[in-house]
This record gives C-alpha cells, sequence and structure tokens, in this order.
C-alpha cells in the first residue's frame, strides 16, 4: 500500500525530469526498513534532505541575539562604554606556569626529537593521569585514567554524547540551564515540535524555582538520560550530597543515566558541597560526568576538556541486553576526533602542577570576588539575588517583573551594561537575569554604580 502510495504521488524531479521507478522506492524503504515516515519520501528523491529537526529550533541561539542587540545598540551609539557581563566568557589571561607549559610544547613540535604528529585521540596518558590523581584520588574518587577522554570543550561533549544513545530515549532538562542540552537534544531528533510555552513536545522538564531552591524535584514522568548541571548555569546552585545521592538512587532504580555536566566544579567553596557525582556511593554506575578547563584555567579560547565514563556504566540495547557505554564512547571520539593539540594538553597538566594549582585559585578566587561585589551590591539595592557563592554566576529576580529581556534592553540602554536574560535559559527563566562574574574588577565595580543609578 505504502509502496502504490508512493508511485501514485512521486512527482517529477525539477532536475531529471524522469519519475522514481518502482525498484527504486522498494530498495529505499527496504533500506529504512521502516514506513512511519513514508511521507518523508513522496516527493521524487533527486535533491539533499536537510535534517528537519534543525528547523523545530527556536529561531536564535541565546548568546548570537545577546550579541545582535548589543552590536545594534553600540552602532546607533558610538562611543559608549559598553560593560559586558553577559556571555560568560573569561576575561583573565592564562597564567605564569601555564603560559610556560604551552610555550614549552610548542617549542618540543619544532624539533625533530620531539616533535608530535597525531597523538591518542583520548588524550595523553600525562594529563589523563593528572586528572585521575588530582581531580578524583586526592577526594577520595577511584577513577583510572582509562575512563577519562580528553577534549576541545565540554559544550561538544554534552551535546554529542546524545550520539551513543538511542533516539527513542526519553531526556529530562532542569528549567533554566545551559541551552545546549535542550538543543542539541533536539538537533538529535528525540524531540517533537516546540510548544508556544516554549518547551519541546517529548522533553522532561524539571523547573528549578525559588520555590525549590533552584534544585530539581524528582520528575514525574522517568527519563531515561538526566541532565544535571551543579554548580548551575545560570543560578548559580549547587546541589548537595544529599541531593545527589537522590539523582542517583533514582538513575540506579529507574536504570536512567545522569548526564553530569561539572564545568564550574572548581568554584564550589563550601567544604560540603560534592565536586563530583561519582563522590556519591553508586553513581559510577549510572553517571557521566564533564568537566572543563575553560572556566577552571580560562582555556575557553585555549580549548579543552574531559568526559569521565566509568567502567562498570552500562545502558541497554532493544533486546534488553547491557552495553558498556565506555567502548561505544571510545568509538565515536576515536572515530570522528582526532585529539587536542599537544602543546595545549601540556598546558592543561600545568593546571596541577603545585604552581599551577595556587595560581589557578588565585584567577578563581579574583572571579568569586567579582561575584560577591555582585550579589552584595544588587542586594543592597533591594534586587532579591542567588547564587555566585560557589559559582561565577549571579541569579537574579527583574524589579517591577519586568520580563527578562525589557530588563536585558533597560539595562542596555540605560547603563550600558550587557547581562544574560533568565528567559534565554529556559521558559522558567523568565522574570530573572543573569550576571557573569568573569568582567574586569573595574568594569564590575563600574557596572554596580551604574546600576544603582538606574530608576524605575
Ligand atoms: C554548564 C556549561 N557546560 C559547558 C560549557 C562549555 O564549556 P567548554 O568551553 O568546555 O565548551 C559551558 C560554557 O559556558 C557551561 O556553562
Amino acid at each position: 500500500m505504502i509502496l502504490n502510495k508512493l508511485l501514485n504521488t512521486s512527482k517529477y524531479c525539477p532536475i531529471n525530469n524522469k519519475k522514481n521507478t518502482k525498484e527504486y522506492f522498494v530498495s529505499l524503504l527496504t533500506l529504512k526498513g521502516q514506513y512511519k515516515n513514508s511521507n518523508y519520501y513522496i516527493t521524487n528523491h533527486c535533491m539533499a534532505y536537510i535534517n528537519e529537526n534543525y528547523l523545530k529550533l527556536k529561531a536564535g541561539y541565546l548568546f548570537p541575539e545577546i550579541g545582535r542587540r548589543v552590536r545594534e545598540f553600540a552602532a546607533a551609539n558610538p562611543g559608549k562604554d559598553i560593560i559586558r557581563m553577559g556571555i560568560g566568557d573569561v576575561t583573565q589571561p592564562l597564567t605564569p606556569t601555564i603560559l610556560k607549559a604551552f610555550h614549552d610544547g610548542v617549542e618540543e613540535m619544532g624539533h625533530k626529537s620531539t616533535f608530535k604528529g597525531y597523538g591518542p585521540e583520548q588524550g595523553y596518558d600525562f594529563l589523563r593521569e593528572a586528572i585521575a590523581e588530582n581531580d578524583y584520588k586526592l577526594r577520595g574518587v577511584n577513577i583510572s585514567a582509562d575512563e577519562i577522554f580528553v577534549s576541545d570543550g565540554s559544550k561538544c561533549d554534552t551535546g554529542n554524547i546524545q550520539e551513543i544513545f538511542g533516539d527513542n530515549n526519553i531526556i529530562a532538562i532542569c528549567d533554566p540551564v545551559y541551552p545546549v542540552y535542550a538543543d542539541t537534544t533536539v538537533m538529535s531528533g528525540k524531540t517533537g515540535a516546540c510548544q508556544a510555552n516554549g518547551y519541546f513536545d517529548n522533553i522532561v522538564y524539571m523547573p528549578c524555582n525559588e520555590a525549590n531552591g533552584f534544585i530539581p524535584e524528582l520528575p514525574a514522568t522517568r527519563p531515561d538520560l538526566i541532565f544535571l548541571c551543579f554548580p548551575n548555569n545560570p543560578t548559580g546552585t549547587v546541589a548537595t550530597k544529599e541531593v545527589l545521592k537522590l539523582w542517583v538512587d533514582y538513575a540506579i532504580k529507574n536504570k536512567s543515566i545522569i548526564l553530569y555536566d561539572a564545568a564550574y566544579e572548581a568554584y564550589i567553596t563550601e567544604d560540603t558541597i560534592p565536586h563530583s557525582i561519582f563522590e556519591i556511593e553508586g553513581a559510577k554506575s549510572v553517571a557521566i560526568e564533564f568537566r572543563s578547563f575553560s572556566k577552571t584555567a580560562g582555556f575557553t579560547g585555549t580549548r579543552c576538556a574531559f568526559t569521565v565514563i566509568p567502567n562498570e556504566l552500562f545502558a541497554y540495547d532493544l533486546k534488553g541486553n547491557q552495553v558498556a557505554v565506555k567502548p561505544l564512547w571510545m568509538r565515536r571520539h576515536t572515530t570522528k576526533f582526532n585529539g587536542v593539540s599537544y602543546p595545549v594538553q601540556k598546558a592543561a597538566a600545568a593546571i596541577y602542577s603545585e604552581e599551577g594549582k595556587k595560581e589557578v585559585k588565585g584567577l578563581i578566587a579574583y572571579y568569586l570576588e567579582n561575584a560577591r561585589i555582585i550579589r552584595e551590591s544588587l542586594s543592597a539595592l533591594g534586587y532579591t539575588v542567588f547564587g555566585g557563592i560557589n559559582a561565577p554566576y549571579v541569579w537574579v529576580k527583574t524589579k517591577n517583573n519586568l520580563t527578562s529581556w525589557k530588563f536585558f534592553d533597560k539595562l542596555l540602554n540605560d547603563a550600558n551594561v550587557v547581562g544574560t536574560p533568565g528567559s534565554g535559559f529556559g521558559p522558567a527563566g523568565e522574570g530573572y537575569f543573569r550576571f557573569s562574574a568573569f568582567a574586569d574588577r573595574e568594569n564590575v565595580i563600574k557596572a554596580m554604580a551604574r546600576i544603582k543609578n538606574l530608576t524605575y
């Protein structure tokens, strides 16, 4: 029947002016092995098709839209001193020890005896072992170097990870949160359409609001993959051991997998807050962890991060057989990625030297002091503020119930300060605003003085 429908509705190809043959459709349907998307094939097959999932995405990614508005404002107001506290990009340079290691790595590339070509796709042992020792073993967590995959960024890893999981998985995402999780879920074809309220069908949203302290509650509908991000971007909230234990137990009980983004782990100042989900008993059987040197050591432009997939993490095939996840990511990583450059990995390894550790601590203390200034200044001005203690982000409730974008425009026009509208992180972020503490100190102080003069 489906074949007849295809033959009857097949159109003439505008390029070769021919109709597809019965043999063509038979082979196409056989190849696809499924008829449910057969409408897709009704046009004559003589053109390249796009991934239709991209059409479901909302118009623009948040940060390009901020960039557009700021460019328009700057063009209309030349000479205005605009302070940027929007996109979460760092401003302080690489520290001396890291820079020296970077230079040394480059120097080695210039000599035949030390030159390196392709390295191991998963990262050099010297870096993976430094990570295992310092980020895990010293915290009492047993992660071995062979469970660590070095990459060029957590943005890529948190997006790409979905590729090794089936399209039939249901994904749970906090609202608001780093937009990459939702957008890459859409791109990978795991969702339906975007509804008027901004939610995509087939995603389990977990609202994070003042009432729950911006900590998601366990979902009523069981998801297969659960994105968690602590310290959180954008709310700056952290999860206690008790909270993470609830999630790990939930994942064990429900055979779900937690995708734990700990890009801001280095900003945790309170001793009782876990730095890794693997500090929680049982987590190695249900979680993948993403870490990045971007915000830890100023690597946003240098590019280096890593993903940890424990040997004991399993998912299931359609017959219900357990399948180890790590070999799948290994296959994906080694097929589609050729490793981070040697000098960059040398620079990253220097973060774990005694001097490197001290310098990076200083860098983080600088940004956290900015966060304190933002938090306390805005609080003194009567704003309700969250975060900024264990995270470089301060999450602020707008005044006079302004929408996030109205507040963005007011701040840009009246104070020439750029922040990030909370609604850009998800519908529940409406009415909130994110300030990033990554600006220069003098700009942070100047921005706070300008906000003090805002009139409503
Ligand atoms: C929560 C979160 N994860 C990951 C990233 C991206 O990190 P990377 O620079 O390693 O791609 C960011 C960057 O802003 C982030 O906020």
